[in-house]
């Protein structure tokens, strides 16, 4: 794979179909994925970072009781057409914005909970023979310039597939995919040479870890048709990329920004603290509340 033959980057895909079980009662209803972290839903985020790096179709891998993302990506016709009719343009002008163009988003199901793997290989028929972005919404990557924009920087120089890595204390890898790299290529990039999934603390390969953005290529698909269960009994994304690096280059991207795992009541916590100091009309109404709750 070089640089010449990378195809553009056009499709992103969300696997949204997990359960939330860790935000119950939250979740019983709504799915976990429209929990708001200050005034947008968790997967807002995610796909707003997909627009800004200029994809073009966003495919949802999703499950039973998740109608309400459905819907929260279609035009809201009434709410729209009353918004614009009252003079509420900035209202209207962000609803717009944050919604695919008509024909431009797909939903399919995954009909049992196998993996993050299987999740992704329910996208095949959807992406097709292209290389596409991947985002696992939990992640928020929250900073001045979006993780996926970054990662097509790298992918326009280097063509092949990139992940998105970070740091995490040595302590934590266990919960991750956890990479090996060699050979840096400057601009905080790397060759992987191994990864493994949850690995044991004391196995891992490094304290840096894929923090849920990929490029993908679309060969990844036959490889995941194959793959067996692995850590925790489901098919894992990690193990057919393992299989796919005998064959084609795969590259760490260390991005600027802070990511908050919002698939676990501490980091959703942060980001909506993060947020909400990060926005110049929130911050300095909330700053105030925020320290004297935390001098109480
Ligand atoms: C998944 C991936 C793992 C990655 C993580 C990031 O794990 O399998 O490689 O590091 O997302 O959040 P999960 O969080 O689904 O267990």
């Amino acid at each position: 794979m070089n640089t010449a033959s990378a195809k553009k980057v056009r499709k992103a895909v969300f696997p949204v179909a997990g359960l939330g079980t860790r935000f119950l009662p939250a979740t019983k209803v709504i799915p976990k994925e429209m929990l708001t972290v200050v005034d947008k839903p968790v997967i807002q985020y995610a796909v707003d970072e997909a627009i800004e790096a200029g994809i073009e179709h966003f495919v949802f891998v999703t499950g039973r009781g998740k109608g309400a993302i459905e819907d929260h990506f279609d035009l809201a016709y009434e709410l729209e057409a009353t918004l614009k009719a009252r003079g509420k343009t900035a209202e209207f002008e962000m609803l717009k914005a944050s919604r695919p163009a008509a024909g431009a988003a797909s939903f399919v199901r995954q009909q049992e909970p196998l993996g993050l793997g299987h999740a992704v290989w329910c996208a095949r028929d959807i992406v097709g023979d292209e290389p596409f972005a991947l985002a696992l919404p939990d992640m928020l990557i929250h900073g001045k310039r979006g993780c996926f924009a970054q990662m097509i920087d790298t992918y326009s120089k280097h063509g092949g597939n990139i992940i998105a890595a970070e740091e995490v204390p040595h302590e934590h890898v266990n919960r991750y995919g956890v990479l090996a790299l060699t050979e840096d290529l400057g601009n905080q990039t790397h060759r992987i040479t191994g990864m493994v999934e949850k690995p044991k603390i004391e196995d891992a390969p490094s304290n840096l870890i894929i923090s849920g953005r990929y490029i993908l290529q679309p060969e990844i698909f036959a490889k995941l048709e194959t793959q067996k269960p692995g850590a925790g009994g489901e098919i894992q994304l990690t193990d057919a990329m393992i299989a796919l690096l005998a064959e084609q280059d795969f590259f760490s991207y260390r991005f600027e920004g802070t990511t908050y795992d919002c698939g676990d009541k501490i980091g959703y916590l942060a980001a909506n603290v993060a947020i909400a100091l990060s926005r110049s009309d929130i911050e300095p109404k909330f700053r105030p509340v925020l320290e004297k709750l935390i001098r109480a």
